[in-house]
Order: structure tokens, then sequence, then C-alpha cells
């Protein structure tokens, strides 16, 4: 393996999105980005996934629906935990939702169109880590409300599985302690 696509491999870190600021992935970086998701292996070629940008004259409609959907499952969620809810959706510069297809197709599992969308997300973080970009994975409670659909226009088979957000890192992170392969590797 190179050198450097293991340097790559090995300094990506989580960034929560507000610790993602400008600049973020122009359009030329972004789109070699998703040329790196459609890199995913993908069985029966379905590409059961899609990713949704969230542009920034869109954000303010994201964050109703995270204050919406938090007011849902705490209608007693005081004016600043509406806010902090509603900013949520301001963070990173550059802000998309991994969407899984799980329309049924012949013999091919969820679990396996999952994997595939795993493939296309981590070629994207590690494409946008060689771009020299910051990226972090966020879900949470919101990720399936209703208003989280109704704003995606999600059909019924997808499911929105994850935020997937790039920019520039606010604060390093070290990297962290990994499992070694003994922990995760046996021989029949
Ligand atoms: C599908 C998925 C969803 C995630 N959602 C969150 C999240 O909501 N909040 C969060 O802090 N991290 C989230 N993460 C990131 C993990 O917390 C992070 O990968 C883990 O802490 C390991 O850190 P590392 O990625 O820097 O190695 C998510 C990761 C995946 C794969």
């Amino acid at each position: 393996m190179s050198e450097q696509l293991w340097t790559w491999l090995a300094a990506r870190r989580n960034h929560p999105p507000r610790r993602l600021v400008a600049p973020g992935p122009d359009a030329v970086a972004l789109e070699r980005i998703f040329e790196a998701a459609a890199q995913a292996p993908d069985h029966g070629q379905l590409r059961p996934w899609r990713f949704i940008v969230i542009p920034a004259g869109r954000r303010g409609d994201l964050g109703e629906v995270f204050e919406r959907a938090l007011a849902e499952r705490d209608p007693a969620a005081d004016d600043e935990a509406r806010t902090r809810a509603r900013d949520k959706a301001f963070h990173s510069p550059c802000l998309l939702v991994a969407v899984l297809d799980d329309a049924p197709k012949g013999t091919i599992t969820t679990a396996e169109k999952l994997v595939s969308l795993g493939c296309a997300v981590q070629n994207m973080l590690t494409a946008a880590q060689a771009l020299g970009y910051a990226s972090g994975l966020a879900s949470g409670a919101a990720m399936n409300s209703a208003g989280m659909r109704e704003l995606l226009r999600l059909e019924r088979q997808e499911q929105a599985i994850c935020f997937v957000a790039f920019g520039s890192s606010s604060a390093a992170r070290p990297p962290r302690e990994r499992p070694r392969p003994e922990e995760f590797v046996s021989i029949l």
C-alpha cells in the first residue's frame, strides 16, 4: 500500500459538524468526493444509496425540522434547547445526507446495501482527507422524523442514515487508539 494512502486513512478523525469551519470543498473537490463514492463495491450494481446536499439556502428549513423533531420528542423543551436544535443545521460549510434505498431487489439483503453505502461514505471521507478537508458523520433522533423525510422528499423505501459533513478542522484531533487486528480477526 502506498504510504500516502496509509497516511490519509490513519489521519482521518471524526469531527462533529460544529467543529467544521470554512473553507469546505469547492464544486470541483466535491465532485471528486462524489466520484470516490461511485467507486464503492455494490452487489448487483443497484447503487442502493444517494446523497442529498443541503445548500446554505436550505439550512433554515433543516433547522425547522430539527426544532420540530425536538418539540415532538420533548414538548417541554425550552427556547434555549429549541435554538440549539435549530442551530445544528448551520454547522459545517458542506453538509450532505446519506440515504439508503432499500427497495427489494432480488436476493440482495438490506445488510449488503448498507455495506455498500458504508463503503461509499468511507471512500468520500478518504477522498476528502486526501483533498485536505476534515470530515464528520452525525446521526440522531431527528434523522427519520416525519419532517426530515418530508424535507428530503424520501421515497417509502428510502431511509436517511447519517449526515456527512466536510470542512476545515477548527480543532485538530489527535489520532485515537485503534483496535488491533488480533482483536477482530480470527482464523477458522
Ligand atoms: C453511521 C454513523 C453515524 C454517526 N453518528 C454520529 C453522531 O451522531 N455523533 C457523533 O459524535 N459521532 C457520530 N459518528 C462518528 C463516530 O462517533 C466516530 O466515527 C467514532 O467516535 C470513532 O471516531 P473516528 O471516526 O475519529 O475514528 C457516526 C458514525 C457513523 C458510522
